[in-house]
């Protein structure tokens, strides 16, 4: 055999343990930007993405985009559910179960995203002295009581089946370091005015890692492995002097673009990472180095 084949075969080896044929994946918040990516991701492994979304027409439009990308190659499901309840995570549980027999993989994405960057005079009530509790109590549900009630649904079942599982709970670099709110400031508004990043924003992705740690310990004799993905801001047509202060706290300078994460995804939920659980992965550009 000469260099090159051998070459061949050793890459070959590797690139299998990316592979996640027929392995069923749930993906919360499935519908929106990055949920999407993640099922491309799915697909391009051999898996069957199951996109787990509150609103029906976003999952329609996401289902039908990704068919069509894959011109029918591709299974993909969809189940219209709202996470922070309970008894609609069982009931899609017990559909996909009668479906498929097993679930594999569950990335827990699904969040209350505040759109800083157009955030208007209105969003004062952010602020953290105003902060209303109704607005925490529907973040934090959304945002880590739901991804806590998916873990005990479907971390359940795969205990269960023993065929080994993989959550992965998206975070973000703001569960690293905190806003710097400097960046969401506007001139020419009063100080009253100026808007903030939500303190739950912080609050859901500093306690998605903390929770990645205790499922890590409390599933690794189960064969559950349990990880965090730490993404920086995707670029999404954000306005360009919100760009510029942001971008001046990247050391790569600029924002990721929204299929940067796809191979980090598909190595944390692939045997590629067989041997990592409890972990944080930062993929941000730098910017949680300085
Ligand atoms: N986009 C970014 O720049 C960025 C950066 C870092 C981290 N993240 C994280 O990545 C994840 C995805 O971000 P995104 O930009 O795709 O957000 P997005 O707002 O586009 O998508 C979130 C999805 O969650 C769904 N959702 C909301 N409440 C739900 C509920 N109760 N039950 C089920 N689904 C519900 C929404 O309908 C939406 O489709 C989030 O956790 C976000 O915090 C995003």
């Amino acid at each position: 055999m000469n260099y090159s084949n051998q070459i061949d075969l050793l890459w070959d080896e590797a690139a299998k343990r990316f592979l996640i044929n027929d392995k069923v994946v749930i993906i919360t918040g499935g519908a929106g930007l990055l949920g999407r990516k993640h099922a491309e991701t799915v697909i391009e492994g051999g898996g069957i993405p199951v996109l787990m979304d509150i609103s029906d027409n976003a999952l329609e439009k996401a289902k039908g985009d990704l068919e069509e990308r894959y011109r029918g190659t591709c299974r993909v499901d969809g189940i219209a559910t709202d996470i922070t309840q309970k008894e609609e995570v069982v009931r899609a549980r017990e559909l996909l179960l009668e479906k498929y027999h097993h679930i594999d993989v569950l990335i827990n994405n699904a969040a209350n995203n505040p759109k800083m960057e157009s955030a208007s005079a209105n969003m004062k009530a952010i602020q953290f002295e105003n902060f209303p509790i109704e607005i925490w109590n529907k973040d934090v549900a959304v945002g880590l009581t739901g991804a806590c009630i998916c873990a005990q649904v479907f971390g359940e079942i795969m205990a269960k089946n023993k065929r080994g599982g993989v959550i992965l709970n998206i975070s973000s670099d703001l569960g690293i370091i905190a806003p710097d709110q400097r960046i969401y400031r506007k001139e020419g508004l009063r100080e009253d005015e100026q808007t903030v990043k939500p303190v739950t924003y912080s609050v859901v992705k500093h306690g998605l890692i903390g929770l990645t740690k205790y499922l890590a310990t409390y599933y690794a004799d189960k064969g559950i492995r349990v990880n965090a993905l730490c993404p920086g801001g995707v670029y999404n047509g954000q306005d360009e002097v919100f760009m510029e202060k942001l971008t001046s706290l990247i050391p790569m300078g600029r924002m990721a673009e929204a299929d940067e994460y796809k191979s980090t995804v598909l190595y944390l939920i692939s045997d590629a990472s067989s041997y990592m659980t409890g972990s944080t992965v930062i993929v941000d550009g730098g910017r949680t180095c300085w």
